[in-house]
């Protein structure tokens, strides 16, 4: 379903200031692959640069476009077989364990244990940080994907109050359409229609549902009841609110539409609110950030993480390399100042909220509440609910049928036989 789109390949060699080690030896270079390209993404990767510089480290970046969960991973896959594995990676969700299973990461306990991070991450994305009770990642943040983004301009021009319920959100969408607006705003990827499937699915089947569905893969919860039939009646609404962006386009041109007044509202990750600050936008007077209506009270998180391969640094020096590039990835300050720029919080409970803005002030409250409720669950479209295998092949049945190629019915049994094959795999995966 994802097409190939190699969109480029850059590799940056900065020094940093105090790249040059006291001894006259040159800093030792740390080669970091990420797919953050669009401005909000690239400013963040700045941010990470600069504060691994200040430590001393030669920063070498490959980038390679990718949304995460797939283009980029098949680079990376090459990489690996070519023995050109970069450093360290960055990756979501159960992506992770599938490399660790492999064998190819190296082990972070000693400098978890040093910064306490099984004291701050939030319990669900530590679940994927770790493989058999290791760290094999550090989370740098916490995003969450139910999320309206709504051009504020449109939405005062309509003079709706924000919506609460389905009904409400469906009638904002019509009041947009009969107003001449594009109501929904939505990109080309399995994973963008995978994205918006589920907070129409936590909102139409509340947090136990999703939870049982889709994290734990449970079949008995898809039966005796038709929440599955209703989640897909709602998909089928909002594709006739939807105006999809030809297939050359990325999510960010569905943000750029919403962020130009050309649609009302997106729903997408809290990368989008990375995008807007980018473009200087400020939340409440460009734009609002609105809890996807029904899943007030759930994170659907997706995390970003760092891997680092075994075979790109060996002995003593390497480790160290390895261990002052994770601190760095995991300190408080970085993390603060990076999440600001991307739009997410930190992957951490104890960080203050003064400094971000409205949505991620939000963002920072619900996580610390979803985490003690246990309604911090992984996003399905960002690969944090479950392995790579099984949602790639949800991702075949929401796509096939956002794209009105089948029918409700046909993907309620399409996708209740996908849940009803993955748990043994889940299991394996998890190294259970
Ligand atoms: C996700 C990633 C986000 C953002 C998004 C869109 O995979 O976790 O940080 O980059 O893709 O590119």
């Amino acid at each position: 379903m994802l097409r190939h789109r190699w969109l480029g390949w850059v590799v940056g060699m900065c020094l940093g200031a105090s790249a040059l080690a006291q001894t006259g030896t040159p800093a030792p270079v740390i080669d970091i692959a990420s797919w953050w390209v669009s401005p909000g993404e690239q400013a963040s990767l700045d941010v990470i640069r600069r504060h691994a510089q200040a430590q001393g480290l030669q920063w070498r970046q490959r980038v390679v476009a990718g949304s995460g969960t797939s283009r980029f991973g098949d680079v990376l896959q090459r990489w690996v077989a070519q023995g050109q594995a970069p450093m360290a990676s960055q990756v979501i969700g159960y992506d992770i364990h599938a490399w660790a299973q492999q064998g190819q990461l190296a082990l972070l306990d000693d400098v978890a244990r040093a910064q306490e991070w099984d004291a701050v991450v939030p319990l669900g994305i530590q679940h994927l940080s770790k493989y058999q009770g290791h760290w094999v990642a550090a989370p740098i943040n916490a995003h969450s994907t139910n999320w309206l983004w709504v051009n504020a301009a449109l939405f005062r021009q309509l003079g709706a109050a924000a919506p609460d319920t389905w009904d409400d959100l469906v009638r904002l969408l019509a009041q947009a359409r009969a107003a001449g607006m594009v109501p929904l705003a939505i990109g080309p990827d399995a994973w963008e229609h995978t994205l918006l499937f589920e907070s129409v699915a936590a909102g139409a089947g509340g947090a136990e549902f999703y939870r049982r569905a889709f994290l734990e893969l449970e079949p008995e919860a898809l039966q005796g009841n038709d929440v599955l039939a209703e989640v897909f009646r709602r998909m089928r609404v909002l594709r006739s609110y939807a105006v999809r962006l030809p297939g050359t386009r990325t999510w960010d041109a569905a943000t750029d539409q919403v962020r130009q007044g050309q649609a009302l509202l997106q729903v997408q990750g809290s990368w989008v609110d990375g995008e807007f600050a980018a473009h200087r936008l400020q939340p409440g007077r460009d734009y609002e950030c609105l809890r996807f209506p029904d899943t007030q009270g759930m994170f659907l998180f997706n995390a970003d993480q760092y891997m680092f391969f075994q075979e790109a640094l060996h002995g003593v020096a390497g480790e160290q390399v390895r261990q002052t590039f994770a601190r760095v990835l995991m300190d408080l300050e970085m993390q603060t100042e990076l999440n600001i720029a991307t739009g997410a919080i930190p992957a951490r409970v104890d960080v203050s909220r003064e400094r971000f803005n409205r949505c991620g002030q939000q963002a920072v409250s619900d996580m610390r509440r979803a985490n003690l409720q246990r309604t911090l669950m992984g996003s399905i479209a960002m690969g944090n609910a479950n392995p790579p295998e099984v949602k790639n092949a949800m991702y075949a049945v929401i796509s096939a049928h956002f794209l009105g190629r089948i029918s409700d019915a046909q993907a309620v049994q399409r996708l209740t036989a996908v849940i009803a094959a993955a748990r043994p795999r889940q299991a394996v995966a998890a190294g259970r």
